[in-house]
């Protein structure tokens, strides 16, 4: 009972985080009416291999950059699933979002894509290109009457194949801001102002790759995708990870006042099965909360 009590606490450790802030250039976004309570809400886009992971030649469990366990992909691998079950019914043109990666490859990849259902385009998703001894990164941002997949901000960044790597876009109406393992790298300035992103309502969501015919599949590890439609949230990414405990002894008795009800969430049997094996049974960790005041 103890143990799946703290199996369940590390999971939750790389999977939720709450951050809040108040600073004023970044505060919450102008939605207007129901669309004003997405501002809080994560979209762990991650969910998606998380559902139904069965280790097989394409996908794997492996350990992340804090040892953790964290999913890997392959070519061939196939997590696809309808957009509104992962994502809201638009694209709000004022969000964050947050990737961590290492590539087993210096080739051609969609992290995630959200593609027509003709799979010719992808309306939504970030894709990693090779050129020489960098990476193109580029968000793709397709409005319904484009015919093409249209990037709206690429940052050129040396290549980091085989490298734990951390970015973020901070996408406000005017401008994004590439952060790069946790430092703000570049803006790109948009030319027309960012519209809010309606799909295809029958499009599909795909995460390490963007469909069969467009094939730029992702190879590597995976452990993190989230979207915020908050831009400050890129900004603070890395405080959104691991926070090692800092008093008492590591029972969970001793742990501080956090809300009980944040320990349930369901992992696969596989992901359980490879903690229980690669993780100390007396780790000391919790999530994190941090909250940011300037
Ligand atoms: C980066 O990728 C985008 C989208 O695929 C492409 O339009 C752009 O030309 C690429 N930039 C470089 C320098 O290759
Ligand atoms: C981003 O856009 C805002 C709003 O137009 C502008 O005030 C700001 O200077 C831009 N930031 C950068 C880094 O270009
Ligand atoms: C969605 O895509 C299908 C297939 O291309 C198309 O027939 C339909 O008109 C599209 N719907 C919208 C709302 O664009």
């Amino acid at each position: 009972m103890l143990f799946r009590y703290m199996v369940a606490t590390l999971l939750l450790a790389f999977s939720s985080c709450s951050i809040t802030t108040n600073s004023p250039e970044l505060a919450a976004p102008f939605f207007d009416g129901e669309e004003n309570d997405l501002g809080d809400k994560e979209y762990d886009l991650l969910g998606l291999l998380r559902t139904d992971f069965v280790e097989s030649k394409t996908q794997y469990i492996t350990t992340g950059p804090d040892d953790f366990p964290v999913f890997g992909l392959r070519p061939g691998s196939d997590f696809k699933a309808p957009y509104r079950f992962y994502l809201p019914e638009r694209i709000l043109p004022h969000f964050s979002i947050l990737v961590g990666v290492k590539p087993n490859s210096h080739g051609q990849a969609y992290v995630f894509a959200v593609v027509h259902p003709k799979e010719t385009k992808v309306h939504f998703g970030i894709k990693l290109t090779p050129v020489e001894e960098q990476t193109n990164i580029s968000l793709i941002y397709t409005y319904p009457n484009q015919y093409e997949s249209q990037s709206i901000a690429d940052f050129l960044v040396p290549k980091f194949d085989n490298t734990w790597t951390k970015f973020a876009f901070q996408v406000t109406p005017h401008n994004v801001t590439l952060h790069l393992n946790c430092k703000k790298e570049a803006t790109v300035e948009l030319t027309e102002e960012l519209q809010p992103l309606t799909f295809n309502s029958t499009s599909t969501f795909y995460v390490g790759q963007a469909g069969p015919k467009l094939n730029a599949a992702y190879d590597g590890a995976l452990e993190q995708l989230k979207l915020y439609f908050d831009p400050s949230m890129a900004a603070v990414q890395c405080n959104t990870g691991f926070q090692g405990f800092q008093s008492g002894d590591g029972s969970p008795d001793t742990w501080p006042d956090i809300d009980k009800r944040q320990f349930s969430i369901d992992a696969p049997a596989s992901m359980l099965s490879y903690i229980s094996e690669h993780i100390p049974y007396n780790v000391e960790f919790l999530p994190c909360y941090v909250e940011i005041n300037e």
